[in-house]
């Protein structure tokens, strides 16, 4: 199982390598010492994260030849299918036509798209989302593993299941040495090598603790790691730099301060949005976005989010839609229309054709079966699968019924690459091109 292609390096600027896969060149940063010309590498995230040796690489790149240009030709073929635009309104054929030739969309005509309920609109909107997504990043989706390693939390969220008040749930907290078990299957069983370990904001893992335990993973692992745990105390995510951690998962929620005050009691939007940019200016790839379909939200404010997003040089996308839980403020409120989550990504898509965007697993719990493969169709080209044990996997509770929640990971990852293969997508991340 492997979710990269090892690439053959071919021309090394000081940290900036570029890498050939297949013919084709991308960039990734390089930090190994003593990388050559003519090396093999597994990059991730535009980082090389892994030198490996030929013998190990020809056999992989072996199996790849041909499945890699298969894979490109459906979705080819998927991007280029005809759709029935007969009924469509001409004002919104000429939007989609410019938002194809990627002339900038005012904020009104975006919101047109933002709102479309029309199916048929729908169907062309998404059509061109997928077509923008094609020609930027071709067929890679990118899949990462989430390991949820605590469901203690300080924060008091109105929407979120793991709130501190929250008194009916067990709360867990995996040990430093259940967290390397878990990455070691990930990486050395099921080829993982891209994870993201996320918590509640957690006092019992304070940043000491967090800069041991990422010094650890990266001593014996080859992975991109990504930490998702919060706000921390000053220089907290410096020192996870310096230990390693090289992404950050950190959503401003919502970009509407008035809204944000009635989500998180206690927190502040410009504290959040300060520490999203002090991990952009670290040098952390930045995973972000919001929760669309919140009490109160407007289709301008999903907007603001998207364009928030893109100030903040997301390098991935990541918009789940509301889904009420039980035990918060916030549990009487309907969840988001799928529908709504779609023109999110596909608005997302047209405003910022090179970020990748994720199919959260919230959308999955809203879309089923069929969500997933929805939303890679309408833009979106990144995934999470859950790697945390199931035993604690249930507890995370953030939303109920969770996707693929009772799912094994063997079973989840075989799911998923049938999903992909179907669409033509190959589960790489190879770098920037
Ligand atoms: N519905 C959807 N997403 C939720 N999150 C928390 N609670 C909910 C909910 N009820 C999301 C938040 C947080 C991420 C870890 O989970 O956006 O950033």
């Amino acid at each position: 199982m492997c979710y990269a292609i090892p690439g053959k390096v071919v021309e090394i600027n000081d940290k900036k390598v570029t890498v050939d896969y297949f013919g084709e060149h991308k960039y990734a940063v390089n930090e190994f010492m003593g990388l050559k010309v003519g090396d093999y590498i597994y990059a991730q995230g535009g980082f090389v994260i892994n030198r490996i040796s030929e013998a190990e690489a020809l056999p992989v790149l072996e199996a790849w030849k041909e499945l890699f240009f298969t894979l490109k030709a459906v979705d080819n073929r998927l991007v280029r299918a005809k759709t029935s635009t007969d009924k469509i309104d001409p004002a919104f054929l000429k939007l989609m036509d410019k938002a194809s030739e990627e002339k900038t969309l005012s904020r009104e005509e975006l919101l047109t798209l933002l709102e479309t309920e029309d199916r048929d609109e729908q169907a062309l909107l998404y059509k061109t989302a997928n077509f923008i997504r094609q020609k930027h990043l071709s067929n890679s989706c990118c899949i990462h593993g989430i390991i949820e390693f605590s469901n203690y939390c300080t924060n008091d969220c109105n929407y979120c299941g793991i709130r501190k008040s929250n008194q009916t749930i067990s709360r867990y907290r995996m040990s430093e040495e259940e967290i390397l078990q878990t990455i070691d299957h990930a990486v050395n069983i099921l080829g993982f090598k891209a994870l993201l370990l996320q918590s509640g904001e957690d006092p019992e893992y304070p940043v000491e603790r967090l800069q041991k335990l990422v010094t650890e993973i990266k001593k014996r692992f080859h992975v991109l790691l990504f930490v998702s745990v919060g706000e921390l105390v000053k220089d907290g995510y410096r020192r996870l730099w310096e230990a390693g951690a090289r992404g950050v998962l950190l959503r401003f929620e919502t970009s509407n301060p008035i809204l944000y005050n009635n989500c998180h009691p206690n927190q502040l939007l410009s504290s959040r949005i300060d520490e999203i940019k002090n991990c952009l200016d670290i040098g952390y790839l930045i995973v972000t976005g919001g929760l669309v379909g919140l009490p109160g939200q407007e289709s301008e404010d999903v907007l603001e989010d998207i364009f928030t997003a893109k100030m903040l040089k997301a390098e991935m996308y990541s918009f789940g839609p509301f889904l009420p839980h039980p035990q918060t403020t916030f549990s009487k409120f309907p969840p988001s229309k799928l529908e709504t989550m779609l023109n999110t990504i596909a608005v997302a898509r047209i405003v910022d054709p090179e970020a990748k965007i994720l199919v959260t697993t919230a959308l999955e719990t809203l879309g089923k079966e069929e969500g997933r493969k929805q939303a890679l169709m309408a833009g979106a080209n990144s995934l999470m699968l859950n790697l945390t044990p199931p035993k604690y996997r249930k507890l995370y509770t953030i939303y109920p019924e969770r996707f693929g929640e009772e799912k094994p990971i063997e079973k989840q990852i075989e799911e998923t690459l049938e999903v992909l293969y179907s669409i033509g997508r190959a589960p790489t991340d190879i770098g920037k091109s």
